[in-house]
């Protein structure tokens, strides 16, 4: 009787929840507040370590963590795709 309860409980509320809901997942920005656009490819981002950045671009490159540009322009387009999301998980 107190398994067959469960059940019949879920369902009844499972059904009046079903609509769908949005949500934004935001992980691992890793901002690099030093990162700059320069002509020596040792000097664009600390985070890097020793590597060289020859083609670093305003939006950040692969070799380093984000510029500011680059999260804020996408908390932006956030905003712009799906300004009320139900929820915002944010790991990382
Ligand atoms: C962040 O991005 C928005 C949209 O492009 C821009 O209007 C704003 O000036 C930017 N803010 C900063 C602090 O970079």
């Amino acid at each position: 009787m107190r398994l067959l309860a469960w059940p019949i409980f879920l369902a009844h509320w499972g059904g009046a929840r079903a609509e769908p809901g949005k949500f934004w997942h935001v992980t691992d920005l890793h901002l690099d507040p030093h990162y700059k656009v320069s002509k020596y490819p040792f000097q664009v981002c600390p985070s890097a370590g020793f590597q060289s950045v020859p083609n670093a671009g305003p939006w950040g490159d692969y070799l380093c963590d984000s510029p500011w540009a680059l999260i804020n322009s996408s908390i932006y387009a956030m905003k712009e795709i799906e300004p009320e999301p139900d929820f915002i998980l944010w790991t990382g």
